[in-house]
């Protein structure tokens, strides 16, 4: 293996762009300022002041929101209120890998939907929808998915809203990436746009803060977040109030915008690094760069093996992840960059060794 291995593989912002003095001042005011909120079980639905200043950004009542470990806690304890055995759900096609093993896990009968530059594709939706398809969720990343970096356009959020609404089926609004916008228009959420209490939204300071707080939130109907709350309290009493009370400071004091402009600055700068090298050292790559987030999708010529791209990549020391994994199959040919862990530097290092790896590969399956 050649040097430190350069990761394209993780879904997690480096070191250098997480706030670490800011968090230590945010724990040392959440000691002092509420010594007992922060080392008490406190409640099921999350610390109370973090409850409320989430509920304050989305405009809806404290009771409509559940702080949790995690956006991941938050993903599992609704599949598990809303997917029973034999449940069909959709997803977009390619979707993040954790939420296909999480459906899998409760059995569900996954239908994938293509996914455009500009969102999940409706009108392959509501074709399947009118030959008889009757799922019970749609889980969808809009905003810079996981993986293909892809956002879904004003026009088809509401066109989904519309679907769900005549299909009667909830729409799961996965957003942790949200405020990672680097360039072009903000769009509103799915959940500002309901009208009828068919959307259930996630997000997680895991990609504005950092990962390893452990700390996301879920805000849907408040029927539904109290039965979801009620599972969270036979679960584990209640989250990590330590962690969410050093986050309701961060936030509170407002170093959380600071910390989202600091790593928007350097996703900006790493997606135009990785898309110069990527059309300089990889002139085969299609992708589309994104305009925020942590993934760029890319797409190799149809006949590449990204199986075997993968291992000789990893024999030069750099990794990534196959688009198959996102996949319920195919995707031979598609791989997930992320740019959110890498420097600019490693970058270009990163892609010129995925060059080489691919001209190896291409030439040994040309010699075979
Ligand atoms: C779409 C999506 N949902 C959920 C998560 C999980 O986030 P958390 O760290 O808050 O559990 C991720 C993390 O990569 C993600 O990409």
């Amino acid at each position: 293996m050649a040097g430190d291995t350069i990761s394209f593989a993780r879904g997690a912002p480096s070191l250098d762009i997480v706030d670490v003095e800011g968090l230590r001042e945010s724990a040392t005011l959440a000691f002092e300022s509420d010594p007992g909120g922060s080392t008490a079980y406190g409640t099921a639905g999350g610390y109370v002041p973090l409850r409320e200043w989430i509920a304050e950004q989305h405009d809806v009542g404290p009771e409509q929101v559940l702080v949790t470990n995690g956006s991941m806690q938050a993903d599992a304890f609704l599949f598990d209120e809303l997917v029973s055995d034999g449940d069909t759900v959709i997803v977009e096609r390619p979707t993040y890998d954790r939420t296909l093993l999480g459906l899998r896990d409760r059995g569900a009968d996954i239908r994938m939907i293509g996914l455009e530059p500009d969102g999940i594709d409706v009108g392959e939706l509501s074709h399947a929808l009118d030959a008889g398809m009757r799922p019970k969720l749609a889980h969808v990343i809009p905003t810079f998915q996981n993986p293909a970096g892809y956002t879904l356009s004003r026009e088809k959020r509401e066109r989904l809203l519309h679907l769900a609404g005549d299909a009667g089926f909830v729409i799961f609004e996965d957003d942790p990436y949200v405020h990672l916008r680097f360039s072009g228009e903000a769009l509103p959420t799915m959940l500002s746009l309901d009208r009828d209490g068919r959307v259930v939204y996630a997000s997680s300071f895991s990609k504005t803060v950092c990962p390893g707080i452990r700390v996301g939130y879920l805000v849907g109907a408040p029927d539904l977040v109290a039965r979801i709350q009620k599972r969270a309290m036979n679960t584990y009493i209640s989250p990590n109030m330590v962690a969410q009370s050093i986050v309701y400071q961060f936030c509170a004091s407002g170093r959380i915008r600071q910390s989202i402009e600091t790593v928007k600055g350097a996703l900006a700068e790493r997606v135009e690094r990785l898309s110069a090298a990527l059309e300089r050292d990889l002139p085969d790559a299609k992708f589309t760069p994104p305009q925020g987030g942590y993934f760029m999708w890319v797409e190799l010529p149809e006949d590449s093996d990204v199986d075997a791209l993968f291992t000789a990549a990893a024999e030069r020391g750099v990794a990534f992840v196959k688009g198959s994994d996102f996949l319920l199959e195919g995707g031979r040919n598609t791989l997930r960059l992320a740019y959110s862990g890498v420097t600019p530097d490693q970058i270009d290092e990163g892609v010129a060794r995925l060059a080489e790896a691919y001209n190896a590969q291409r030439k040994a399956s040309s010699i075979k």
